[in-house]
């Protein structure tokens, strides 16, 4: 039986410090309900009845650190989530995208931010490969994928997953991307030499420039509303002209970027610069 959690103002106020403070997660952007509901479900899991306990236990334990920050970050994700948003992506995007690059140079940037364990960023490099065959050799393609969260991105560097993270993806992705080890799927060189992750904060990291797209999806539900349009107009600005951005199916553009973008399936929330 769940104990009822009973709490403070001041106690819930000296804990976002102390997390702000040693975990490197700026909550004033966070809303403030995901972060409350996100915090009650390490209240639960140990058992504490206040935040002033679990502000202590904190104090004291390593571990439970490493915990919070798994439940503050979310990183539930899948291979090709939302499988009809690829389905536009594999049979408009990213054509569209090579399409404009025949007689340049054959670059293609594209970011995937808040990245989690990096299988958003690997099923764009599958499309990608599928699409191009051998021609794949005469273009260069970086596909970087950026999040917050530490773990997450050293299996993202990985890229081995388990039966249940793959479940959902065809035999012919699998036999064709990935070698398997027992129980373990492991992402081909192939795949892994166009990809790459690292630590940036969306918030406070630096800014991009010259994406062909970028795929930010079920990321900035939890952010603030301000913080969102700020989000959406760097991503503007980020992306190079007639770029793609990606958004997640609960997600809307707010703001000024809502008038800057061009709608490009606005079903699957899929925009143009
Ligand atoms: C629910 S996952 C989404 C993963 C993937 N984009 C998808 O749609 O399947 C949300 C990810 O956003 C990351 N995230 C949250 N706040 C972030 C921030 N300020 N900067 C970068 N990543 C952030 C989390 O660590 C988490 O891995």
């Amino acid at each position: 039986m769940l104990k009822a959690v009973q709490n403070n103002n001041a106690d819930y106020e000296n804990l976002k410090l102390l997390i702000q403070n040693n975990l490197d997660f700026n909550c004033e952007h966070y809303k403030d309900s995901h972060f409350k509901r996100r915090i009650d479900v390490r209240l639960r899991a140990t058992n504490s009845s206040t935040y002033h306990e679990y502000l202590r236990l904190l104090q004291t334990s390593d571990i439970e650190w490493d915990f919070l920050m798994e439940t503050l970050t979310v990183n539930v994700t899948s291979f090709f989530r939302n499988p009809e948003v690829y389905d536009i992506v594999e049979k408009n995007v990213l054509p569209a995208m090579i399409k404009s690059k025949r007689n340049g140079l054959r670059s293609i940037k594209i970011w995937s931010a808040g990245c989690s364990i990096g299988v958003e960023a690997y099923s764009i490099a599958i499309l990608l490969h599928r699409i191009l065959g051998d021609e794949i050799k005469r273009y260069n393609i970086k596909i970087t994928g950026t999040d917050i969260d530490k773990d997450s991105l050293l299996k993202a560097q990985k890229g081995v997953y388990s039966d249940a993270e793959v479940k959902d993806v065809h035999d012919d992705v699998l036999k064709k991307y990935f070698t398997v080890d027992g129980k373990k799927y492991i992402i081909s060189d192939e795949l892994k030499k166009i990809v790459s992750f690292k630590k940036q904060d969306l918030i406070s990291g630096p800014k991009m420039r010259g994406m062909d797209a970028i795929f930010c999806r079920n990321v900035t539900i939890y952010f603030q509303k301000e913080l969102q349009e700020k989000l959406y107009m760097d991503f503007y600005n980020a992306l190079s002209n007639d770029g793609f951005f990606v958004m997640g199916k609960t997600e809307t553009l707010i703001g000024q970027s809502k008038d800057l973008f061009s709608p490009f399936n606005s079903k699957e929330r899929i925009y143009q610069k």
